[in-house]
């Protein structure tokens, strides 16, 4: 069989059905979701599968405990987890359970095979055995009697049983390992498995006496044996394959060998007996397994016993599926452990989905619609390399290939870098101010069609990590639906011949710290800023943040306005939030030149410098605290992400800070020396 195959054969583990579904199991699933998606996208054919792992002493156990027959107990926990995968969006193309008969003839068969090779034997066995992990331990492994792996106790066992010749193959995988590093992803995992192999490996015990473990696929040549529950599971990779093709070796042909993300706990089963067991029956060993790391809740080991189990369906209901998805795989690094706390996805859900990709979003298209209430905006002809387009052409391969790699906390990280370049290019470019001016129309038009074209390419580039807002992105966009996509069609800038959007409910609603939604925010907005929002030339400026005092009025104390209030800072101002405070971009600026405004008693017109390709203009009310040339050259603290206005004629791009003092205003300074551009915080 060639090791070649055209196909993206990609597994999860098979669950254990003892249990309703966590978060551990949801993780692994929605990272094998988003690698299988994203080599869809990349025009490869991909077979995705997950199921469920059905036999065994510990389900058995729990059928026992609930007084119900295994079979029936598992078809009752099993909807669980189908639900939860389709919460989720997961889009696996089989679902295995090793009660089905093609995967226990598939089992039969690879155990009649081992034996008629003489592979396996009858013996005798003594130990120590592990029941919830259902594995064997020598003398040698165990000590104070507790398991080596999961260090629950163990017990002493004695029985003829029958076992697999593992051993004979010990050096062949140590073989290819050497020369298949990138066999065992990330390298820590490869170590740990290179590790193991130093040790002598023992022969594997692959059955249980029935009269014991009642429940698993009779040996086809011991009928009073029921199958190890281990050799059953990972024979399923092979029995699925076996059976979409014409004859079980077509299917196997077609689709092996796979690729395996999998949980650090059951490495050494996958990289170490796996790979034997597949070399015994004269299949290649896997392509790739991965294995990553383990979720903690606020530093603790996840456990019923602790009550601190996090129920992935409740939050998909609190939060939907796409938040859930994002934050599982934003948060922590794919092969680390990672801690999961609500405030943490509260925080993404604000900070990255609501702020960052939502208001995006929103403000572009209200921009889109306002502009050009007749949609049509058209892709710009010829003109030189735009900024937009060679920033996607410098960071969305990156999200591709980090995705590939399985580095999916980078590939996020790198996608939002570009969402933030978004959002600068929007202050920056400021279509609002634009729109003013008739001769700068075709500026406009490009500006928009720039980032309406990059919001697309951000749908694309999303659509395997957050499918269904990557579908209402494009719905927002008027653009074709995910279903139709491939990245090597769509994945490029330019590539609508026009935009007509329609903008939609926002992509994602903010939450309080409790989690709940804060749908009424522009109701509980103050009246005054709301007023100010519906005179702002920016007809997407956030309601929480002041217009730039367009009429003087907007009760904050900043330089930026013509009637700076002397009163001190009002002790009943409304609390903000940390994500409210979070939306303000403050930067030094030098101020380059000054002059007065004409007509005005109090507003200077400055140009500051805040290392952007050409100073801002900002109007200020400072001119009775400083003459114009005492000003030029002076460092100064700038609001860079205020919606820009008009004063006495004169737009300004920012607002400076300012303290209130007796007679004036006294412009706040860093006390060291800062370059222009330097970030506050
Ligand atoms: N049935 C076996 C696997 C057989 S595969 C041939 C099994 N099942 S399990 O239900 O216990 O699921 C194990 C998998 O769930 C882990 O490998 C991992 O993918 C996931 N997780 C379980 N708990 C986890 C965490 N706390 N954190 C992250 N993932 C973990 O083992």
């Amino acid at each position: 069989m060639s090791d070649r195959s055209p196909w993206f054969y990609l597994t999860t583990p098979i669950y254990y059905v003892n249990d309703i579904p966590h978060i551990g199991h949801a993780y692994t699933t929605v990272a094998a979701d988003v690698l299988a998606r994203t080599h869809r996208l990349l025009g490869e054919p991909v077979f995705f599968l997950t199921g469920t792992d059905e036999h065994g002493q510990k389900v058995w156990q729990s059928a026992e405990r609930h007084n119900l027959p295994p079979q029936v107990y598992v078809d009752r926990i099993l909807p669980r987890f189908r639900e939860l995968w389709e919460k989720l969006g997961i889009s696996n193309d089989d679902f295995v359970r090793t009660t089905q008969p093609r995967h226990v003839s598939g089992v039969r068969d690879a155990l009649a095979r081992l034996q008629e090779k003489g592979d396996i034997y009858e013996g005798a066995y003594e130990g120590w055995y592990c029941l919830p992990d259902e594995r064997f331990w020598t003398d040698k492994d165990v000590e104070e009697g507790l398991c080596p792996e999961c260090r629950r106790p163990v017990e002493r066992i004695s029985e003829t049983n029958y076992f697999f010749r593992m051993s004979g193959y010990q050096d062949w995988l140590v073989s290819h390992y050497e020369s298949h590093p990138e066999a065992v992803r990330p390298e820590s995992r490869y170590n740990e498995v290179m590790g193991f192999l130093r040790k002598p490996l023992g022969d594997l015990c692959i059955s249980r006496p029935k009269s014991r473990v009642p429940w698993g696929i009779p040996l086809p040549f011991a009928p009073d044996y029921v199958t190890y529950v281990w050799f059953d599971a990972l024979l399923n990779y092979i029995t699925v394959p076996r059976s979409t093709g014409a004859t079980p070796d077509d299917g196997l042909a077609r689709l092996w060998p796979g690729t395996h993300i999998v949980g650090k706990d059951i490495l050494t089963t996958h990289a170490v007996y796996w790979p034997i067991l597949l070399r015994a029956l004269e299949l290649p060993p896997p392509r790739m397994i991965f294995a990553h790391g383990w979720w903690t809740v606020d530093g603790q080991k996840m456990s019923k016993s602790r009550g601190n189990v996090v129920d992935p369906v409740g939050l998909v209901e609190t939060f939907g599926a796409d938040a859930t998805r994002y934050f599982l795989l934003r948060e922590g690094q794919f092969g680390q452990d990672v801690d999961f706390s609500r405030d943490a996805l509260i925080n993404r859900i604000n900070r990255d989905l609501a702020n960052d990709l939502g208001n995006l979003l929103s403000r572009v298209a209200a921009m889109a619609v306002k502009f050009f209430p007749e949609g049509g905006i058209p892709r710009p002809a010829g003109g030189g390399r735009r900024e937009v387009e060679s920033e996607s052409a410098r960071l969305l391969p990156e999200v591709v290939s980090r995705t590939v790699s399985l580095e999916f906390h980078r590939a996020l990280a790198t996608l939002w870098e570009f969402v933030g370049f978004l959002n600068r290019t929007v202050d920056l470019k400021a279509p609002w101010v634009l729109a003013r001016d008739p001769e700068k129309a075709a500026e406009l038009s490009e500006v928009l069609y720039d980032l309406l074209e990059g919001l697309r390419l951000v749908a694309v580039h999303l659509t395997p990590y957050l499918p269904a807002t990557a579908d209402r992105i494009l719905e927002i966009l008027d653009c074709p639906g995910t279903g139709a996509l491939s990245l090597p069609v769509h994945g490029t800038f330019g590539q609508a011949d026009a935009y007509s959007p329609r903008p939609g409910a926002p992509l994602f609603p903010r939450r309080d710290a409790s989690g709940a939604l804060l749908s009424d925010e522009p109701e509980r907005a103050p009246r005054k800023a709301q007023k100010e929002r519906a005179s702002s030339s920016d007809p997407s400026a956030p309601a929480s943040l002041p217009s730039g005092g367009q009429d003087g009025s907007s009760g904050s104390s900043p330089a930026g306005q013509e009637k700076p209030s002397p009163a001190p800072a009002a002790p009943d101002a409304p609390q903000i939030t940390y994500d409210d405070f979070s939306k303000l971009r403050l930067a030094t600026g030098i101020i380059r030149e000054a002059v007065a405004v004409p007509k005005s008693k109090k507003l200077l017109k400055l140009a500051v410098d805040i290392g952007e390709p050409a100073p801002r203009t900002v109007v200020a009310g400072i001119a009775g605290s400083y003459p114009p040339e005492s000003l030029v050259g002076k460092t100064v603290v700038v609001v860079t992400n205020l919606a820009p206005a008009t004063l006495m004629g004169v737009t300004s791009q920012g607002m400076l800070l300012a303290a209130t003092v007796p007679d004036g205003v006294s412009l706040l300074t860093p006390d060291r020396e800062a370059p222009p551009g330097a970030g506050i915080r």
